[in-house]
């Protein structure tokens, strides 16, 4: 059964930024269709001038006739020309507006959307924006908006003589047919094609990004015959729907050639049993040229009209399945009481169950390690904590409130985060400590004070306008993390997640690191410390132990490590054996 639209989701479906930027698109869309209207009927002006020319000029052989004919054509096609630049304008300007106007939400709302897609998929999402643009701006639209005239030039060709109209009309139509198969033939190969390319592409990338690895361990000439080998395998269903274009096109021109001896013929023809008269026969030839040309350009934009359905379905779907971030109540400043209970977790877009029975409570300014072996689920817990990935169930409240009811923005920089891989963006290391907003320098400079790595940054070439490449790849690793670890201190926030702060650190960074955590402690900030070192065990008060999935154990730190402690062991591994293990499996989640 088809079920029309609630009132709800047409109203919805209007107010959405995509709605509203379609509404503000289609006045410009109307405009261009009553553009078009007069682009096209100016195209008469070259069929009756001739007819003119043919028919009266040569007969009356009037200088004067042809000289007014001449210049009223001049005119009329001055006028046909600004009017189809205008129309190209319009349509252009209007769809880059399209474009300014849909981008800024968009990506707000994949932001809403948060881990629930792929990055792949969000990408993607964003690429949309383009194709749609594409083609609201360029020929595709516009070959639209000629298409139906189209008739009406052949209409012109009956009246002419039904023979002239049944030849031109016969010809579009072939014309029209040969396109479609070539069309039908060629859209796998061509699409099998692309995606070999872009296959080959990323496999290039990213084996040029990882250059160090490749030659280091001699895969240079293993990576170059893999990468030409799909590469071939594009070229060869390139070469493919190449040739099929090739011999449709071939055909095409035949055919079109073909159809203009055969209409000029047919005119000739008609022209010597006294039918028609010889501006008659030139004119229908112009006029069943411009009746073909919308026709094959159809076809030829056929890809650009699907690639735009398709991408309006998959941005409204964006746009009316991701409700804006509601505008929350700011809520009183938070202290960073942290409570977590009956936390299950899953991974986002797999559904995938990684933690579940979590239950903990942390103080404000108590400082929690995370133990656990690797794979236990500790990053996902603190994907979880900092809001980037929902609880399948349970709840994480901060304050008492759930982490969804506050709002991002008062959220965000009272929470210190920095994840495993530590994630720097391309600019300058105050702005990356700044976390890209205003530069504040007293408080880039608290940060880095607090996080022990001051001194550090001073050492870099430009100290804190040191440029940190993609990805933060001009600074070592344990510099990566000691200016993570700044950001996350960016701001003094309440409630900071450091997840394995320490996994590059050398001596000195540990000591800094040690030293950052005593100054969280003496602040009163919650500390979740996840780590497999134990250096950092003694400063913590509590202790939670995860084992696939599962929570092994949470109290006091004193009680929970003692063994580990006691033994004075480098790694932490072990403790979690200590504990009786209450199931490895995620059964039942
Ligand atoms: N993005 C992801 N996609 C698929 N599986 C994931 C993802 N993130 C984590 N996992 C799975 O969740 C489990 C726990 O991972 P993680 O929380 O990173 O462990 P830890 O940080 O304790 O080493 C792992 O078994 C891993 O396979
Ligand atoms: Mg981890």
């Amino acid at each position: 059964m088809v079920q029309s639209p609630s009132l709800g989701a047409v109203l919805n479906r209007s107010s959405t930024p995509f709605g509203q930027a379609e509404a503000r698109f289609l006045p410009v869309l109307v405009l261009t269709v009553v553009f078009s209207f007069f682009v096209n009927l100016l195209l008469f002006v070259g069929p009756l001038y001739m007819l003119q020319i043919y028919d009266r000029v040569l007969q009356s052989r009037s200088e004067s006739t042809l000289f007014m004919l001449t210049v009223l054509a001049g005119g009329l096609l001055t006028a046909y020309g600004a009017m189809d630049f205008i129309r190209s304008r319009l349509i252009f300007s209007a769809a880059m507006r399209f474009d300014t106007d849909l981008a800024g939400p968009a990506f707000d709302r994949l932001m809403a959307r948060g881990a629930v897609a792929s990055a792949d998929e969000n990408r993607a999402t964003l690429v949309e924006i383009d194709r749609l643009r594409d083609f609201l701006s360029g020929q595709a639209l516009l070959t639209l908006c000629d298409v139906p005239w189209a008739p009406v030039f052949l209409i012109v060709c009956f009246l002419f003589h039904p023979l002239l109209g049944v030849i031109a009309s016969v010809g579009a139509a072939l014309l029209f047919i040969l396109a479609l198969v070539n069309a039908g033939s060629t859209k796998r190969t061509l699409a099998e094609a692309n995606a070999g390319n872009r296959r080959a592409g990323e496999f290039v990338a990213a084996a040029l990004n990882n250059m160090e690895l490749i030659s280091a361990l001699g895969m240079q000439s293993k990576m170059k015959s893999l990468w030409l080998q799909q590469r071939q395998e594009a070229l060869g269903w390139h070469g493919t729907a190449a040739g099929r274009g090739t011999a449709a096109l071939s055909l095409s021109r035949f055919l079109r050639a073909a159809l203009q001896v055969a209409i000029l013929g047919a005119g000739a023809y008609l022209v010597l049993g006294g039918e028609i008269t010889p501006g008659v026969m030139i004119a229908a030839s112009i006029m069943m040229g411009r009746a073909m040309a919308p026709v094959e350009q159809s076809v030829v934009h056929w890809r650009s009209y699907e690639g735009g359905r398709q991408a309006r379905k998959r941005l409204r779907t964006l746009f009316e399945d991701n409700a804006p971030p509601i505008l929350r109540t700011t809520l009183p400043e938070p202290k960073g009481h942290l409570n977590v209970s009956g936390l299950i977790g899953q991974v986002p877009h797999t559904g995938l169950a990684v933690l579940a029975g979590i239950n903990f409570e942390l103080e404000p300014g108590e400082t929690l390690v995370v133990l656990g072996t690797s794979g236990a689920g500790k990053s996902s817990l603190a994907r979880l904590i900092v809001g980037f990935w929902r609880p399948r169930a349970g709840q994480i409240r901060l304050d008492g409130a759930d982490l969804r009811h506050w709002s991002p923005d008062q959220l965000g920089p009272k929470m210190g985060y920095l994840p495993q891989d530590v994630e720097l963006f391309e600019g300058t290391v105050a702005r990356n400590i700044a976390r890209f907003g205003e530069v504040d320098n007293a408080a880039i400079l608290a940060a880095a004070q607090r996080a022990g790595a001051h001194d550090m940054i001073l050492g870099l070439p430009e100290g804190y306008e040191t440029q940190l490449g993609p990805n933060g790849s001009y600074v070592s690793a344990g510099q990566r993390q000691r200016i993570g670890l700044a950001r996350a201190l960016y701001g003094n926030p309440c409630l900071i997640i450091l997840d394995e702060p320490n996994s590059n650190l050398d001596s000195e960074g540990d000591a800094a690191l040690a030293e950052a955590v005593r100054g969280m402690k003496a602040d009163k900030r919650t500390l979740v410390l996840i780590t497999h070192k134990s250096n950092l065990l003694p400063l913590a008060d509590k202790a939670l132990v995860l084992s696939a999935g599962k929570q092994q154990g949470f109290g006091p730190a004193s009680e929970l490590l003692q063994p580990a402690l006691a033994r004075g062991s480098s790694t932490v591994y072990r403790s979690a054996n200590t504990l009786p293990d209450k199931s490895d499996t995620m059964e039942g989640v």
